[in-house]
């Protein structure tokens, strides 16, 4: 049975996608959302994609609370306030996968750009931002949300997972290897993600010229990519 997780912003395009693929896995799916009614609305989309699905809406902070894995997808221009607004509920020990990306269209310019974030990269801001004791992880950023939302696509693609603690990248792994089609890879430390997080960009550029949804795919790696310690 896969970890249960909480996903702030699962109403809107790569949580809601996220939330379907892995309730069809059979994940316990919290959706957050500054709206209560709106996360509840998302919950019941859910469960009409994927019958049966364990998946509820509840308001960030109580979803944010929920669970000892946390999923943060919100756009950039509202990263830092929404990590504000959980500094409450946040609490040592939970882990909070971050899939911002800092585009510069978040501040009217191109989404084939990103712009720059002082501590390097917008997952090392959220880290900076939550509470002491909370680890960020930085993950999903070359993974299309439109593709995780067609749950009859076969997804065929690695997720390029970051951050400083190898067990906690594979209890998160264990997590997103539950979604048939998707490899987790262990890409570096937390500091590697101004560069995954720069990948969507180039994503982006190359979905306009083929208008398609790419995704990554690493070579030459092992078959156990998360061996036990
Ligand atoms: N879309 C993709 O294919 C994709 C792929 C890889 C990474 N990403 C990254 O993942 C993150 C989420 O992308 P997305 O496309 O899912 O974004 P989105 O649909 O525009 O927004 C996701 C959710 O964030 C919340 N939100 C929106 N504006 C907000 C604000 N001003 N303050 C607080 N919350 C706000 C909303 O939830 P509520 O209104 O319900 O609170 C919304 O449903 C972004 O950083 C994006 O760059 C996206």
């Amino acid at each position: 049975m896969p970890e249960p997780v909480s996903i702030i912003g699962a109403s809107g395009a790569l949580g809601f996608g996220l939330a379907v693929r892995l309730a069809r896995a059979g994940c316990a799916v919290t959706i957050g959302s500054r709206d209560h009614a709106r996360a509840e609305q998302a919950a019941v989309r859910a469960q009409q994609a994927v019958p049966g699905a364990l998946v509820a809406g509840l308001d960030n902070a109580t979803a944010a609370a929920g669970n000892e894995l946390v999923i943060l997808s919100v756009p950039f221009r509202s990263q830092a306030e929404t990590l504000h607004n959980l500094g409450d509920v946040l609490r040592p020990g939970q882990l909070v996968v971050d899939c911002t990306v800092p585009l510069a269209a978040a501040i009217g310019g191109k989404a084939t750009r990103t712009i720059g974030v002082w501590q390097g990269s917008a997952a090392q801001q959220a880290q900076e931002m939550v509470p002491d004791g909370v680890t960020v992880l930085s993950a999903l950023h070359t993974v299309s949300a439109a593709l995780l939302r067609d749950l009859d696509h076969e997804l065929d693609e690695d997720v390029l997972l970051c951050g400083d603690r190898r067990a906690d990248k594979r209890r998160v792994a264990q997590l997103l290897d539950t979604i048939d089609g998707l490899r987790c890879v262990d890409a570096g430390r937390l500091e590697m993600a101004r560069l995954t997080e720069s990948l969507t960009a180039l994503m982006i550029s190359v979905n306009v010229r083929y208008k398609t949804h790419a995704g990554v795919r690493l070579t030459g790696l092992p078959d156990e990519l998360w061996p036990a310690p």
